[in-house]
């Protein structure tokens, strides 16, 4: 039977898109003063995807790189579950391009989740679950995968981003265990976050947003600390969602405070700043390297800290936040486990940034523009200057009203596809017990 005790992440792997703008151009290009965007908002850059990258493209990558890098046996994996809220199509959920383009066996359970950038850690929960009963053995596939979009020149544009993240959850996560605690979420029906099926852009209250995030960590980490016993002092790192990296500043900065005030003047062990840069900010390089990545933002931070701690946080207890404007927030936690040495360098973190083209700002519009283009029925072979295949996997338009993808070979020939390339794999997964 399987083990609640060692249900966790057992491989991660993050897909980070070819190009970024710095958001210096972005301000300058905007007449802002820079120092707002990367100071006042704490990034550096925002990825931007090639117009051939949409979510599927990039899950597809992130979940290929995860099963190549950790060796997976495919007939392993007996739930797929996508968290976005980029989807291609109303009704056609994205883990059904990812099942097949990445050949998991037809008794594989595929659905996507929603709710704006809580929905990869839905996902999480509802995987974990499977993995700790009726899994029986067997692994889950859990794919955060985003484009965070808003208009030109609003407030929202320099939190943009783009990336996915694959998750491998089991019952012999050896490295990245959950903590076995009852649950802490909060949910309220509230307009801080939307986007409406007609646009590809996202509307924001950015003020309320932040209020109503700031409620939910406040709600939530008071009923985990009930709940689980766990003081403040007890996480080594604590993560959150990061919409921009000044924000996980906001968060850290509520809980530093409430328990400032619980402790009756017997003081803190590191002023706040200090405290700031052991616990949270050894996470967000990442964060600030891609923006936004919506679903995969905690996801990012959880995977920037394994990426670069290796064995400094062996057995350490991690503490995250996260929240999903319309609202649903949750807090949970887990252990690192003894053997984080396996995490150091194995994202996908270093070798996706090192590769990466940065945009000018002229580039970034017209990545912009062909992208909207695409988009439509019937861009499939029209002519699109700027259009260039980016890498294994691109989104070549649209045609009779179906997604065109191609893969594209080490001799550059595209071949085209409508439908999955990979012969579902032969073997069922088959439970243990
Ligand atoms: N130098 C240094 N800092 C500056 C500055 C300058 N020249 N100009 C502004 N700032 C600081 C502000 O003081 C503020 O810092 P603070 O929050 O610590 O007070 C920060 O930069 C942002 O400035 P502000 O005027 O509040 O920004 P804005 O109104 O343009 O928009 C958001 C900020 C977050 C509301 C906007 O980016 C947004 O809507 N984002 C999308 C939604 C989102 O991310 N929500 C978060 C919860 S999910």
């Amino acid at each position: 039977m399987p083990n609640s005790a060692t249900v966790g992440i057992e491989a991660m792997a993050v897909h980070v898109p070819k190009y970024y703008l710095p958001l210096e151009s972005l301000a300058s290009a905007n007449g802002i003063d820079p120092i707002k965007f990367t100071v006042g908002l704490g990034g550096r850059a925002i990825a931007i995807p090639h117009p051939n990258e949409d979510a599927v493209t990039m899950a597809v990558e992130a979940s290929s790189a995860l099963l190549k890098r950790y060796n997976v046996d495919r007939s392993r994996i007996g739930l797929l579950i996508v968290g976005s809220e980029t989807g291609v199509d109303a009704a056609k959920p994205i883990a059904a391009y990812v099942h097949g383009f990445i050949g998991l066996h037809s008794m594989c359970r595929t659905f996507d989740t929603k709710h704006a950038c809580y929905s990869a850690t839905a996902a999480l929960t509802l995987a974990r679950e499977w993995c700790a009963g009726s899994g029986r053995g067997r692994k889950a596939l859990v794919v955060a995968t985003d484009i965070a979009q808003y208009d030109r020149g609003s407030p929202g544009e320099p939190t943009q981003g783009a990336g996915a993240v694959a998750m491998l959850v089991g019952d012999a996560a050896a490295a990245f265990v959950f903590d076995d605690f009852p649950e802490a979420f909060y949910t309220r029906h509230v307009m801080d976050f939307w986007r409406p099926n007609y646009r590809n852009t996202a509307l924001v209250d950015g003020p309320a947003s932040i209020k109503s995030y700031l409620e939910a960590l406040r709600t939530t980490y008071a009923s985990y600390e009930v709940q689980s016993g766990v003081p403040f002092n007890g996480y080594k790192h604590l993560l959150f969602h990061v919409p921009f990296p000044k924000m996980a500043f906001k968060a850290f900065k509520t809980l530093y405070e409430r328990e400032a005030s619980r402790r009756n003047g017997d003081g803190m062990p590191f002023p706040l700043d200090e405290s700031f840069e052991r616990c949270t900010a050894p996470a967000l390089w990442a964060n600030r390297e891609l923006g936004n990545l919506y679903s995969g933002s905690l996801y990012l931070s959880l995977a920037g800290l394994l990426d670069r701690s290796g064995a400094t946080v062996e057995g350490a207890r991690v503490g995250l936040f996260s929240y999903g404007s319309g609202c649903c927030g949750e807090f949970f936690s887990g252990t690192v486990g003894a053997c984080a040495a396996v995490w150091r360098g194995r994202t996908g973190l270093t070798e996706g940034l090192a590769r990466r083209t940065a945009l000018d700002h002229q580039g970034y519009l017209a990545f912009r523009e062909t992208a909207a283009t695409l988009a439509r029925e019937g861009s499939f072979n029209a002519v699109l200057p700027g259009v260039e295949q980016t890498g294994a996997m691109a989104f070549l338009g649209i045609k009779n009203h179906q997604r065109v993808y191609g893969l594209v070979s080490a001799e550059h020939e595209t071949a085209f596809i409508h439908t999955p390339p990979c012969e579902p794999s032969r073997t069922a997964p088959t439970p243990t017990a």
